[in-house]
């Protein structure tokens, strides 16, 4: 066998459908401005899939931030990582921005949240250690545990008894190795919107001995009074020991961070491995990213925006009888039952004849028989927009259940 044969062979969970969805379902090309309607296939359509939450990817001023910084520094500035060359006052600057914002005593900027979140595990837990996780934890969260040498246990979707359970074994096992346990959880979970039981889990440090660590990616920005995210929310932001955002989402950029005590975050500054050895973030990213957090702070307006536009599209669903599961964030599930190939008309249907774009999801991702269609609205959706879509959906969802869609996998206009 050649190592390279895999390619040929067995293209992974989600490469088998390269020959069939690439460029249409898989990897497609939106084109254009930022906007709630962009390019897709040379027509416009009205795009509900991306995380630009709030709408600043295409705000004149953070374009204007954005555009200055690359003419004052370009892009290759500062070179080499922070601890060797790659450190200015600006980083410094945000860090400690967004400490305050997210009321903690320091910061520590990521060059890309999903490295950071792999060593910022790795460099919390040793083989002492336990680390206790939900099971719908995201992929940066599962890859940072595979570097863990201890144990590990993982509990149901929110499922506080069994996290309880699972912290009583834990408990029995650092009792014996003399380690501590590590608790990670999502502050909003990014497929189903549903939000992490924060305020359930921290009162379970009444009855045990844990620190709590949240990957809040979709909560930052856009959830809490002042949108400093789920743990806000929730009120329990001086439980939360490790908060963990991204710029990926509300902030419209690149790059990410760890907020917790000073003394953590000097500790993670130095022992995070995709920070210590990996190029510090562009001079642009961070002045565009102090100017993103001036207006997520200052023009609250794009937050209730947004939460008016959420409230529109989830009630209305709600009104046409579609299941939403349990979100209670932005992010917009829509349920539907049907098979793998009815997901991929239904899909189509709504980006041809509709020209509505959005993400599905289907088996393995969900369980069999079951289509998510993933609605992300954003501060610069409009109320129409709202309106359109529910009804398109509404007709969609009758087809579907009069089983209008082929099953056939090949795309094909259906209206
Ligand atoms: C829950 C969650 N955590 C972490 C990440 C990774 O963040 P980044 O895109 O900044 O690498 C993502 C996706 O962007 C995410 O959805």
């Amino acid at each position: 066998m050649d190592v390279f044969d895999k390619c040929d062979m067995a293209m992974g969970p989600l490469g088998k459908y390269a020959f069939q969805a690439e460029g249409y379902y898989m990897f497609p090309k939106l084109e254009g401005e930022l906007s709630n309607k962009m390019i897709f296939q040379g027509k416009e359509r009205l795009v509900w899939s991306l995380n630009n939450y709030l709408g600043l990817g295409n705000h004149p001023e953070v374009r204007k931030a954005d555009a200055d910084a690359a003419k004052e520094w370009g892009l290759a500035y500062p070179m080499g990582a922070r601890m060797m060359s790659g450190h200015t006052s600006k980083h410094e600057e945000l860090e400690q921005q967004l400490a305050e914002f997210v009321n903690r005593e320091a910061a520590y900027l990521l060059n890309f949240g999903y490295q950071g979140m792999v060593s910022i595990i790795n460099a919390m837990v040793d083989r002492k250690d336990v680390i206790v996780y939900d099971s719908e934890a995201h992929a940066c969260i599962i890859d940072g545990m595979r570097l863990h040498f201890g144990k590990r246990f993982v509990y149901p979707h929110n499922n506080m008894q069994n996290l309880e359970k699972e912290l009583e074994r834990a408990t029995r096992i650092v009792e014996k190795t003399g380690g501590g346990i590590l608790v990670i959880t999502e502050g909003v979970y990014g497929m189903t919107g549903g939000l992490g039981k924060l305020d359930e889990i921290v009162a379970l440090k009444d009855k045990f001995n844990f620190r709590l660590f949240i990957d809040d990616a979709h909560g930052f920005g856009t959830m809490g009074p002042t949108g400093a995210g789920t743990d806000e929310h929730f009120g329990v932001q001086d439980k939360v020991d490790l908060y963990f955002g991204t710029f990926a989402k509300s902030m419209a950029g690149i790059g990410g961070f760890i907020a917790s005590n000073k003394k953590v975050i000097k500790y993670l500054q130095y022992n995070m491995r995709s920070q210590v050895y990996a190029k510090s973030l562009p001079m642009p990213m961070v002045i565009g990213s102090l100017k993103r957090l001036e207006l997520l702070r200052n023009e609250p307006e794009h937050r209730q925006k947004l939460w008016t536009i959420v409230h529109a599209l989830q009630s209305g669903l709600g009104e046409k009888g579609f299941d939403l599961g349990d979100t209670g964030s932005p992010v917009t599930p829509v349920m539907l039952h049907g098979t793998v190939g009815e997901a991929t008309q239904v899909t189509y249907d709504l980006r041809e004849n509709y020209n509505i774009f959005c993400s599905v999801v289907v088996y393995p991702v969900v369980p069999k028989g079951v289509i998510l269609l993933r609605l992300i609205p954003t501060a610069v959706h409009t109320l129409d927009d709202v309106v359109y879509t529910v009804n398109a959906f509404a007709e969609v969802k009758e087809k579907l259940e009069n089983k209008v869609y082929s099953e056939d996998l090949k795309v094909q206009v259906i209206k």
